[in-house]
């Protein structure tokens, strides 16, 4: 790449994230957080239906570099950065998501039943850590609508898709808990680059039965009698303690499972990142209160994996050093939510960019050969 087309990229970045901290985002933030949430899903939907808008998008926010790019299981990341699950719940941005400079996306969680979600409010900004406080409680149109619209589809990037457990009464015993993940599984296999099994939805009715070992072995049981033939990711919580994770590392390795998201939202309030007091004690927390959790999980998983499995870097991302971090640590490929929110659409190129001049400090000529680099 040349270095007028770096310098003009960083400009640009610039620009556009000068402009979303100071006019975009106080409008943004002084709105309901789901409003806004709606509305931005709203407005990339109908850019990714026009060619003409698709461009603009790229002209605004598209980055690449060779030196980012990796292919795993078949599938071509042309960068590591990806939109974790709960953006685009509905795959109704799967158009628009490439051009916005995003490597891969997550669609979901979806559940095997259509779920309205918890009662409003369920989304609230926590400024002052940097974070969201999520109580969706798994709100999607359900996997059949879901793998009906992307039936037929060809993506420009890897979509892979979330499934969950239907936030509902009738899925917390655990045989009608398993069943409604395999229907979930099942739909959605076909349409999807690979499939994630969340099992750490801090919002759901029953809690998080499955991080239970022996709950999660009939669980990757069932999924193994599928015999899927795409890439199966499982999403961790992130508050384990060490022996309960290598508990689940234990199982989850003597099945079916090619990768590890680490990590989901935090439950715990008393972590020194979170700052606002009085937060509402129901739902998660997303953003910086994840990101050393997130991190420790990469580190533990990486070392205990040896290598066996990808490690997808998931909490906290808003600079290219965050993501660094998490390669370094372990992780192949990262995902990011909260820090587009806070930072602006431009932090995917602007983190992309800041990979590239990093990995060239320390003399690697592609992503890969950074994984894991802090444990050697
Ligand atoms: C609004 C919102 C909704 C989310 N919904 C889901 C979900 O449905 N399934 C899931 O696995 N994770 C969900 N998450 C968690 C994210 O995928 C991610 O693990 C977490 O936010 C940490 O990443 P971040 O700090 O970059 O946001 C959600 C997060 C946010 C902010």
């Amino acid at each position: 790449m040349t270095m007028d087309y770096e310098r003009t990229v960083t400009i640009r970045n610039r620009i556009i994230g000068g402009a979303y901290r100071r006019v975009l985002k106080p409008l943004f933030f002084a709105r309901d957080p789901e409003r806004v949430h709606d509305l931005m899903t709203a407005t990339g939907a109908c850019m990714g239906r026009h060619a003409a808008t698709r461009r603009l998008a790229r002209v605004l926010f598209s980055y690449a570099h060779p030196s980012l790019e990796q292919t795993m299981f078949g599938l071509r990341f042309v960068n590591p950065i990806g939109l974790a699950a709960g953006f685009d719940k509905n795959a109704e941005l799967t158009d628009i998501l490439p051009d916005v400079g995003f490597g891969f996306a997550e669609i979901g969680s979806v559940t095997g039943e259509p779920c309205e979600g918890n009662p409003k409010p369920r989304l609230w900004r926590l400024p002052a850590s940097q974070s969201l406080l999520v109580y969706y409680g798994l709100k999607n149109d359900g996997c059949e609508a879901i793998a009906a619209r992307l039936t037929g589809r060809r993506f420009r990037i890897p979509v892979g898709i979330s499934v969950a457990k239907t936030n509902s009464p009738a899925t917390v015993e655990t045989a009608a808990g398993i069943a409604d993940y395999v229907k979930a599984f099942r739909t959605v296999h076909d349409v999807a680059g690979y499939v994630t099994v969340n099992i750490s939805c801090p919002n759901a009715f029953g809690g998080e039965p499955f991080t239970d070992p022996g709950k999660l072995d009939l669980l990757l049981a069932a999924i193994d009698r599928l015999a899927p033939t795409k890439p199966v990711f499982l999403k961790l919580p992130a508050d384990l303690a060490p022996g309960e994770l290598d508990a689940l590392l234990d199982v989850s390795t003597s099945h079916r499972v090619d990768g590890y998201i680490c990590s989901n939202l935090t439950k715990r309030r008393e972590n020194p990142r979170v700052i606002e007091r009085d937060v509402p004690t129901k739902g998660g927390l997303s953003g910086k209160p994840t990101e050393l959790l997130a991190n420790a999980l990469i580190s533990h998983c990486y070392r205990r994996l040896n290598g066996r499995a990808v490690i997808v870097g998931c909490g906290g991302v808003f600079t290219a050093e965050d993501a660094y971090e998490k390669i370094r640590l372990g992780a192949s490929l990262i995902q990011m939510i909260t820090g587009m929110i806070y930072r602006g659409p431009q932090v995917v190129s602007e983190i992309n960019q800041g990979l590239v001049r990093l990995l060239k400090r320390d003399g690697y000529t592609n992503v890969s050969q950074a994984v894991g680099a802090a444990h050697r």
